[in-house]
């Protein structure tokens, strides 16, 4: 009796499958590639490792094709000579609706008139010229008084975490101090904020592919709603003013009509994306750095001269730290391994891609279009020699002016590493992160003595998963160990 009915559900569901599998590639479309699952086509390699399947499909179909994932078709381009096609091309291409179903997937947040063009004016701004130095001078200050209040008072002490912690932990909760503008306490401060914070992006990539398990999901909830309530602009802070940054984001949000609870979730989805990237992009220089003796040196010799100085007052030693063609190559070196956002646009009308080699392609009306710029130009042989090997000085040329000439079948690349990704939402706090990297980097070397415990460990290799969302992270930890060397 049971069984009529759910033979009968299986019989519409593999006609429906097989009817919404029928999709065939015409002549002028990129190669196809549904994969064999009905519905999930290429789901499951997608998410398990997209560098290592996108590789493959590179190697079968070339620069262009189309995949089948969960049930979308996603066109993948990886020729960087022909990415101004889509970046430029924003009539029939939109960033925003793809945007907006992950805003709403992680953050469950709807905006009532998202309108990202108005909120990255808005922002804008408050990261160029002189509001920028202020939060220069602000996110100095933040982290000079967590390290000293980190570090070991007696200075004959170590102090054991794991590397990965240690810069994470320092760099968010200083970024925290300085564009949420609250002060430590004890209960949420920053330190509550960012091990929250840690455990809800645990489970990011899941909660975007939406494929967490129900007590994962129960989780994810719990600690979604422990942040809302750390976050929400009706909590006085402790003392400390919202900073102007802060204070212009939620009039933006109140002029666009959002009520208390959505600015509350937007402020979290904020606090991920000037958090979330920073702290990992700052482990893997360090790590960089620890095992590779020579990157460290010629780090350690361009940060000299500042330090020879190191009882001049703050601004001057932030406008000291401009000048730095090393530290600025090796960081860029250090984002070309482990910068992997996807650049992605819905097709919004059918319209048609020309490849730099003359190529045209039709993409399809509700198809989404992806670039991965990890696979070409970060990691493309043919762009950088030994792409997989850490070279500090590659972005250096010999008279040590930056390096900006690469090139790929024969033609200069206007595109060879994209970390920050690129056009229209390009980050723009990409000035503020590399100076909050470099105090960092500057403020550890200078006052902490810092070492592997292990002087043979190695740096651990990349969590899969994350590919597609900004910063790697690394699957696991390596132990350091650190103590005062100067006081801060
Ligand atoms: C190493 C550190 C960082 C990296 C690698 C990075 C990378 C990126 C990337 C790839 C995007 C584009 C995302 C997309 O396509 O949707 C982006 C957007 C953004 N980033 Fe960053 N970012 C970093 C740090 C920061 C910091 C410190 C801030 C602010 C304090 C910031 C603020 C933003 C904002 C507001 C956007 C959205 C821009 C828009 O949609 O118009 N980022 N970032």
């Amino acid at each position: 009796m049971v069984i009529a009915p759910l033979l009968l559900s299986c019989l519409i569901l593999l006609l429906l499958f097989t009817f919404l599998s029928r999709r065939t590639r015409s002549k002028r479309e990129p190669p196809l590639d549904k994969g064999l699952i009905p519905w999930l086509g290429h789901a499951l390699d997608f998410g398990k490792d997209a560098a290592k399947f996108l590789t493959r499909m590179k190697e079968k179909h070339g620069d262009i094709f189309t995949v089948r994932v969960a049930g979308r078709y996603v066109t993948v381009l990886l020729d960087p000579h022909s990415y101004d096609d889509v970046l430029h091309n924003s009539t029939s291409l939109d960033f925003s609706r793809y945007a907006q179903v992950l805003m709403e997937r992680i953050f469950h947040l709807r905006l009532p008139h998202y309108n990202p063009a108005a909120e990255r004016a808005a922002m804008q701004h408050h990261f160029n010229r002189d509001n920028l130095t202020r939060l220069n001078i602000t996110m100095y200050r933040s982290l000079q008084a967590l390290l000293a209040s980190d570090a070991p008072p007696n200075r004959m002490d170590w102090k054991q975490d794991g590397l990965f912690n240690f810069s994470y932990s320092l760099l968010f909760r200083s970024g925290y101090l300085t564009l949420f503008g609250r002060r430590c306490d004890s209960s949420g401060g920053p330190t509550d904020i960012y091990n929250s914070f840690r455990t809800f992006d645990g489970f990011l990539t899941k909660m975007a592919r939406t494929t967490l398990k129900p007590e994962e999901k129960r989780e994810a909830e719990l600690v979604r709603k422990h942040l809302w309530s750390l976050l929400s602009p009706a909590q006085p802070g402790e003392g400390a003013a919202p900073s102007p940054w802060l204070q212009g984001y939620l009039k933006h949000l109140k002029e666009e009509g959002a009520d208390e609870d959505t600015q509350t979730r937007a402020l979290l989805l904020q606090l991920w994306a000037t958090q979330g990237n920073v702290g990992p992009a700052a482990f893997w220089l360090l790590g960089f750095l620890l095992t590779n003796p020579e990157a460290m040196a010629a780090v350690r010799e361009e940060f000299s001269g500042i330090l020879v100085a190191s009882d001049l007052p703050e601004d001057q030693v932030l406008e000291r730290l401009q000048h730095t063609p090393v530290f600025n190559s090796t960081l860029s070196e250090t984002l070309r391994l482990t910068g992997a956002p996807f650049i992605t646009r819905e097709v919004l009308a059918s319209t048609t891609l020309r490849m730099a080699d003359g190529q045209e392609y039709d993409l399809r009306q509700g198809d989404r279009v992806c670039l991965f710029p990890f696979l070409s130009p970060q990691m493309d042989p043919e762009i950088h020699h030994e792409p997989e090997k850490f070279k500090f000085d590659r972005f250096l040329n010999a008279d040590g002016t930056e390096k900006r000439d690469f090139s790929k079948g024969g033609r200069r690349l206007k595109y060879y590493t994209m970390p920050w990704g690129a056009g229209s939402n390009a980050c723009v706090g990409r000035h503020f992160a590399i100076s909050a990297i470099k105090q960092f980097l500057f403020l550890v070397l200078t006052h902490l003595d810092l070492e592997l415990c292990n002087p043979d460990a190695v740096i651990p290799a990349i969590d899969a998963s994350r590919y597609g969302f900004g910063m790697l992270q690394p699957d696991g930890d390596v132990l350091i160990r650190y103590k005062l060397r100067h006081p801060l």
